[in-house]
């Protein structure tokens, strides 16, 4: 039966499962009374949370199991299921790379000829090797795939790589990136209006935090004679807001700027006169 709850199917434990709470959470999503419930629903919005392995959530969200998902791009590719991805959100980014002994060297992915590779995502490595021309032995491992090649199991393994410790404590090195992925909400292609709508405003509240999380506000006081040079650095939401100090011939220049770019403009701040910056975060941004 058709309901006006939309289910959005997380990770239960992961990489990305704490994040994807913390999301919901900043967006003013209540979710009280979390523990090991599987299907929970949320305190304060029409909202249902499903909690399984990431493994199975296109599956879900592809047959209407669940409405929407959070989950890696690299599971979704995988799965070759038929999603709509509404959105990056920015968080769980890492590479898929082939990784090989240390000592072994590397000249291309033509290496790989008639090697063995092992791998828990067998159809994109092998899109990858076939896009290069190269046949290789793929083999399916559900987990610990980076064991393999010291038990000589395989020549290399193709596997996620984020901080890259995992490979280092295997005495693996990382020779070639195949893809780089991050969370991303995905949502069945068939949703109710209704449905649509619920997401349209969930979508409303997370942007606002996403754009807030890459952006800082800055204070900082100047003299009257800097202020030219300092507002050409600082395009703000729409112009910095410059206001006069109690102190003759300064003024306290108010402004948002990237995170992107923020330390190259502190710099430069600093050197055309300004004094006194303070850095905050930003909570949210309605643009
Ligand atoms: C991945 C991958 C590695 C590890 C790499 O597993 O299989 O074990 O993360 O991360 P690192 O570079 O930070 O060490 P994941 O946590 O996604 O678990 P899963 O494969 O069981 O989903
Ligand atoms: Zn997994």
């Amino acid at each position: 039966m058709e309901t006006n709850i939309l289910r959005l199917a997380i990770q239960k434990k992961g990489r990305l499962a704490d994040k994807s709470l913390e999301l919901l959470k900043s967006a003013g999503i209540r979710i009280d009374n979390y523990s090991q419930q599987l299907l929970i629903k949320a305190q304060n919005y029409d909202l249902e949370l499903l909690f399984i392995r990431d493994d199975d959530i296109p599956e879900y969200v592809q047959d209407g199991v669940a409405d929407i998902g959070i989950v890696g791009e690299n599971v979704i590719l995988e799965s070759e299921k038929k999603l709509d991805v509404i959105e990056k959100l920015g968080f769980g980014k890492c590479r898929m790379s082939i990784a090989i002994p240390k000592a072994d060297k590397f000249n291309s992915v033509k290496d790989f000829e008639g090697k063995n590779i092992a791998t828990s995502y067998p159809k994109i490595l092998k899109n990858y090797l076939a896009e290069n021309k190269v046949s290789s032995n793929v083999h399916y491992i559900s987990g610990s795939v980076e064991i393999t090649p010291n038990i000589n199991l395989a020549d290399a393994i193709f596997d996620i790589v984020s901080t890259g410790s995992t490979l280092k404590s295997n005495g693996l090195k990382e020779v070639e990136i195949v893809l780089k992925s991050e969370a991303v909400l995905v949502a069945n292609k068939n949703l109710s209006e209704k449905k649509k709508e619920l997401l349209e405003q969930i979508l409303f509240r997370t942007r606002a935090v996403n754009k807030a999380k890459d952006n800082k506000y800055i204070l900082l006081n100047a003299p009257n004679e800097a202020l030219p040079n300092i507002v050409k650095l600082l395009p703000g939401v729409k112009s910095p807001t410059v206001m006069p100090l109690a102190l003759e011939g300064w003024s306290s220049v108010h402004t948002v700027i990237s995170e992107d770019d923020f330390w190259g403009k502190i710099e430069n701040l600093k050197s055309a006169g300004a004094e006194g910056i303070l850095v905050l975060p930003i909570e949210k941004i309605i643009a």
